[in-house]
């Protein structure tokens, strides 16, 4: 834990920063908002009046030259996180990047690479390990109670959601990919977290772009929609099986459009037990069930999940800036390598829809 005061920089002034990561921030009594910078200066002001922060730049560069800051928050499009992560770093901040981590392995090592040699800590913005249902599954698989896991499935599908027609999303020099790398990478790392993280060797992957390019299916969160025909070269969705070096197997799937209903699920099957976090077949109230043999009878457990007062977005924000002194940080928080793991296997992904065969990871 740390009381020492944390000023705080933030790059991007789009969604995720103004909704997430500064009322996040502001919440907490040793934090400092100090600056925030954008290539589109107008939004960086706007953002900057309301939540009262006094610096504000539309170039990055300048951001880490004139302000002395110990944290950077990077909320850009995806193309962006590599070089401006690994900048702050060498200036000697501490970050939290968005996902997707990198777009390829090189820039995600790279950044992995950064914060070990510098000594500062960077983390990425996987807070669906602070769900109540991780919270309470991940002690449980730590304990053994599920033995070894050797099968997930892992599906975050959503009927009609592409964010930002036109804008980074669906540019895949931008963004690196689509729906696979946008929501596929938060369900992938909730599930490999709650397995303790496997080393993958190789993936077969398939991706799809149906809706995307009629313009059909649009989400109404997130960047601005373009009116159209607009840039659409990502998936809409995409569908993988992964092979890890203990002999498990995951499959992947991922939607920002389909025709069906939305849902997101994590199933484990373990030697000992089951898992299964399935709000849409459950409901929100218990979205967790636990599966064990009781003697000769099967017996379906229903663990209490925790209330939490604070979204799980800010409760990760917290964890991270009270652990930035900490030599070994909870697991909750998503390392640098994780990170690598799931560029390797995101990446692979895309390689193995295009080569039509599995690969190496
Ligand atoms: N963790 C989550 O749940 C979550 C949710 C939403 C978005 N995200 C991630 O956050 C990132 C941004 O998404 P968003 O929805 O906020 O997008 P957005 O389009 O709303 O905001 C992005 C902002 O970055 C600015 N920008 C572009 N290039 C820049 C640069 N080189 N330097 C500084 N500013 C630049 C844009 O002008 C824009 O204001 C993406 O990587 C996305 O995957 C994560």
């Amino acid at each position: 834990m740390t009381d020492k005061k944390v000023r705080v920089g933030v790059v991007g002034a789009g969604f995720v920063t103004a909704r997430g990561h500064i009322p996040a921030y502001k919440r907490l009594p040793n934090v400092s908002v100090e600056a925030i910078c954008d290539i589109n200066v107008e939004r960086a002001k706007a953002v900057a009046e309301e939540f009262g922060i006094p610096h504000v730049f539309a170039d990055f560069e300048e951001m880490l030259e004139q302000v002395d800051l110990d944290l950077v928050s990077i909320g850009t499009p995806n193309r962006f996180h590599a070089p401006q992560t690994i900048a702050a770093l060498e200036k000697g901040c501490h970050v939290l990047c968005e996902k997707p981590m990198a777009l390829t392995v090189e820039e995600a090592q790279a950044m992995a690479e950064t914060a070990r040699r510098v000594g500062r800590k960077l983390t990425l913005g996987l807070h669906h390990r602070y769900r109540p249902e991780a919270v309470v599954l991940k002690p449980i698989c730590e304990a053994g109670e599920l033995g070894e896991i050797y099968y997930a499935r892992a599906s975050l599908m959503r009927r009609a959601g592409i964010p930002g027609y036109g804008s980074h999303f669906t540019n895949k020099e931008l963004a690196g990919g689509g729906a696979l790398y946008d929501i596929g990478v938060h369900i992938l790392d909730l599930t490999l977290y709650l397995m303790g993280y496997p080393e993958p060797i190789s993936v077969s992957g398939k991706t799809f772009s149906i809706f995307g390019p009629q313009r059909k299916k649009l989400g109404r969160w997130g960047a601005d929609i373009h009116p159209g025909p607009a840039r659409f070269d990502v998936d809409d969705l995409a569908t993988a099986i992964v092979k890890f070096d203990n002999g498990a197997v995951l499959h992947l799937e991922a939607a920002w459009a389909f025709h069906g209903r939305s849902e997101q699920r994590v199933q484990l099957a373990g030697q000992e037990g089951g898992a299964e976090i399935y709000p849409a077949m459950f409901g929100s109230d218990q979205p967790l069930r636990v599966y064990k043999d009781w003697g000769d009878s099967a017996v379906d457990i229903t663990p209490e999940l925790p209330q939490f007062s604070v979204r799980q977005q800010a409760r990760h924000i917290e964890n991270f800036v009270n652990h930035l002194d900490d030599p070994e940080p909870p697991s909750a928080l998503a390392t640098p390598e994780e990170g690598v793991i799931l560029t390797r296997i995101l990446t692979g992904i895309y390689r193995s829809a295009e080569a039509g065969e599995e690969v190496t990871v």
